[in-house]
């Protein structure tokens, strides 16, 4: 008989007053972590000269442990300060020739695209986007990418589709590109904390956030290299680690920034193990899918169907078609306090609900209560 936990608010900073339904965007830190944060930021205040001395050793301890919740293989694990960081890098290293062919899908990141628009601008590659259906199940979406990968030089993932919250088949993926010697990049950007070892499906590189569902202060990311290509993979920023010969230490220190987030990122995996995820995930999950099918009945629409949903995102379908996605998030932000975010896909409007162990099924009934009022 498993227990059924119960939310915990209590351990985040969150304004009470507002219903927090954008996990999935930029992350929520726990009150632990920051605390940690600000003594470690304090340390840096009090005496600088220390702080930078100590912070080497640090930042592998912290390194070696990011790399261990994801399962990742140290050697092959790199510090980056986010996701688009990671996606830049990779492309930066894989061979990308004159008249090739660059593969992503519609699924792919706005920032995450650009990348590969730049990189194809560069070298004078092609942008091949194949179209996915919302509902394409594992088979299809393998079958409509095979194609498109003859002449192709890199293809480009998401682990979870920030559109639509759907996990791509990966594993099966890197081996078709693998067997037609395409390199794979995967955004990963979504998958620590809801994907068990996301890193393990072959791929030459895979990125992904630590601040979204493991809660880590921002600009906390990793970048997984494959063996192949850890010689040839360089941080963005050249600064004095530009000759170490190990790929985890040549990405640790870039220069003078802010080295505590990294540090204190471990803390978040601490609370996320007292919170006992792996029992409190699926629970999270059923509880949002309640939740957004009271939301889309309030509204006389549906949940947006996917074939692999990630845990703790669902789409609900807005009656109509929102434009301008900000204004209107600020409008039910100010009269609902209420925070969500939009995606469009195929043309509809969705509302892309989060879940985290400080929601609760109040939450979404106080959204399914307002949203019809603001929409009228
Ligand atoms: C799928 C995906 N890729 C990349 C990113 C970019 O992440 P970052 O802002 O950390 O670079 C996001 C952010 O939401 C995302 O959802």
């Amino acid at each position: 008989m498993v227990t059924v936990l119960s939310p915990r608010p209590d351990l985040w900073t969150l304004d009470p007053d507002v219903v927090h339904l954008n996990h999935g965007s930029w992350g929520a830190v726990p009150r632990r972590t920051q605390e940690v944060l600000s003594a470690l930021r304090a340390e840096a205040e009090a005496n600088p000269m220390v702080w930078f001395r100590s912070v080497p050793a640090r930042l592998t301890a912290a390194r070696l442990e990011l790399a261990a919740f994801l399962e990742a293989d140290p050697e092959g694990f790199a510090l980056v300060p986010n996701a688009s960081a990671g996606i830049t890098a990779a492309f930066a290293t894989v061979p990308i020739p004159s008249g090739s062919r660059i593969v992503t899908t519609n699924h792919v990141y706005g920032a995450s695209r650009f990348a590969a628009e730049r990189v194809a601008r560069a070298r004078g590659a092609e942008l091949l986007v194949v179209e996915l259906p919302m509902q394409a199940d594992d088979d299809t979406v393998v079958a409509l990418i095979e194609p498109a990968l003859v002449g192709a030089s890199v293809l480009l993932l998401d682990h979870i589709s920030a559109a639509t919250g759907t996990i791509l088949p990966i594993a099966r993926l890197v081996e078709l590109a693998h067997d037609r010697d395409v390199p794979v990049i995967v955004d990963g950007a979504h998958a620590p904390a809801l994907i068990d070892a996301p890193t393990g499906d072959g791929a030459d590189f895979w990125t992904g956030n630590f601040h979204k569902w493991p809660a880590a202060p921002r600009a906390t990311a990793g970048l997984v290299v494959a063996e192949r290509w850890r010689q040839a993979s360089y941080p963005l920023i050249t600064s004095w680690s530009e000759y170490d010969e190990r790929l985890p230490e040549r990405f640790d220190m870039q220069g003078t920034q802010d080295y505590a987030t990294w540090i204190a990122a471990p803390e978040s995996l601490r609370v996320l193990a007292d919170l006992e995820w792996s029992v409190r995930r699926p629970q999270v999950t059923a509880m949002l899918e309640e939740g957004a099918r009271l939301v889309a009945k309030a509204l006389g629409t549906s949940v947006g169907e996917v074939a692999n949903p990630a845990p703790t995102l669902r789409l609900v379908e807005l009656p109509m078609v929102v434009a301008d996605a900000e204004p209107f998030k600020e409008h039910v932000s100010n009269e609902l306090q209420i925070e969500i975010t939009l995606t469009g896909f195929e043309g509809r409007s969705y509302i892309r609900l989060s879940a985290h162990a400080y929601n609760q099924p109040s939450d979404y009934e106080k959204l399914s209560e307002g949203l019809p009022r603001v929409l009228a």
